[in-house]
């Protein structure tokens, strides 16, 4: 079914930023005894036991993925097989059990069918963002796994994650550690995101967009900012990430590298120490919600690194970010194997 001409909410489409906003529904599944059950119209409040292993001992994971209306009308979203994917590996890391590739495809649809007038309409830069959440809840009181499992996936209309949108941003070189070389950095689970939080609070309150983190282990290298994966560009039009164990592999930078082979740079993946920032003549940062984000400036106590003139993105970075966004638009063909139509 195209969706061009349906009722749509009466959002500013256009001005949209990164919040959280209540749609009215979201789809929910629990895990009983080995068997799955669909609840009926959940509420967005969720009661569950004080003892729930997921509030007490982290024992959550989630997910962040968006949909787009095409340029056809259609609505699509990115990659959500990866989603799916990625959402196993890090439940498989904190001994939850698997989900279904039916709960979460079939419970990605029927969120979407129930949510089509929240998909943002083409040409406004806006996307609906989708969290799938998975948490093990439960009476419980010794650290163990749970024996119960809630599977949650709701969705927002949102704008640009940092409120300038597409404009360079300054990052702080964090003092703390996000997460450690064989800890949880790789999976997205909710532990790695509380223990950024006062790093990103110290590079706001020294000015800055946000912290960005070194290797715990050697504290060298670039591994990634709180919210995204980072990205630098050389002289010789070279798209570089850092390769380290301690990183979550971001999809939108997975799918950049694909898109930067197409648009004739080449790609490295390799450890990238402090010191080489300066090799670079463009950065960014990438992931769902940060999309393609230009960085200006990065600090480390009283040294820092600017790219391009730190105020405008470069040319390299725009054209990632342009491309990246025509493909989510449905304008690119040569990547329409990235979009999944479920509207
Ligand atoms: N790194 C972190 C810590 C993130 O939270 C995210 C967001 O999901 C990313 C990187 C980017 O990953 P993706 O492109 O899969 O959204
Ligand atoms: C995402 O980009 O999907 C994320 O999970 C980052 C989040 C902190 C908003």
């Amino acid at each position: 079914m195209s969706t061009a001409n349906m009722i749509k909410a009466n959002l500013d489409w256009a001005n949209l930023g990164f919040q959280y906003r209540d749609t009215g529904w979201r789809y929910r599944a629990k895990l009983t005894d080995g068997v799955w059950h669909e609840e009926a119209n959940p509420t967005k409040d969720m009661v569950i036991s004080e003892g729930s292993q997921a509030i007490n001992y982290g024992q959550q994971c989630f997910e962040g993925m968006k949909a787009y209306t095409t340029i056809n009308g259609d609505v699509v979203v990115f990659r959500p097989d990866m989603n799916f994917a990625r959402l196993n590996q890090s439940a498989a890391r904190l001994l939850m059990d698997p989900i279904p590739e039916e709960i979460f495809m079939g419970g990605l649809q029927k969120l979407i069918d129930h949510n089509l007038a929240y998909v943002p309409p083409y040409g406004h830069g806006a996307s609906l963002y989708i969290r799938p959440l998975y948490i093990g809840i439960g009476d419980n009181l010794g650290l163990k796994p749970a024996s119960e499992y809630i599977f949650t996936i709701y969705c927002s209309p949102v704008g640009p994650y940092y409120k300038n949108g597409f404009k360079p941003i300054s990052l702080m070189v964090s003092s703390y550690d996000r997460a450690a070389p064989h800890g949880t950095g790789n999976v997205k689970v909710g532990g790695n995101y509380a223990a950024g939080l006062i790093a990103s609070r110290e590079a706001k309150n020294a000015g800055f967009d946000d912290a960005i983190f070194l290797d715990a282990a050697t504290r060298r290298y670039i591994d990634e900012a709180g919210t995204s994966n980072f990205f630098g560009i050389t002289a010789d039009g070279t798209l570089v990430t850092p390769a380290s164990s301690s990183i979550l592999e971001s999809i939108t930078r997975i799918s950049l590298t694909e898109v930067a082979l197409f648009l004739g740079m080449n790609v490295e993946s390799r450890p990238v120490a402090l010191e080489e920032l300066g090799t670079f003549v463009e950065a960014g940062c990438c992931g769902t919600a940060a999309v393609v984000t230009p960085i200006g400036k990065i600090t480390s106590g009283d040294r820092s690194w600017t790219f391009g003139d730190g105020i405008n993105a470069g040319a390299q970075v725009k054209k990632l970010y342009d491309t990246l966004i025509d493909i989510q638009n449905g304008k690119e063909p040569a990547f329409a194997r990235w979009l999944t139509k479920m509207g």
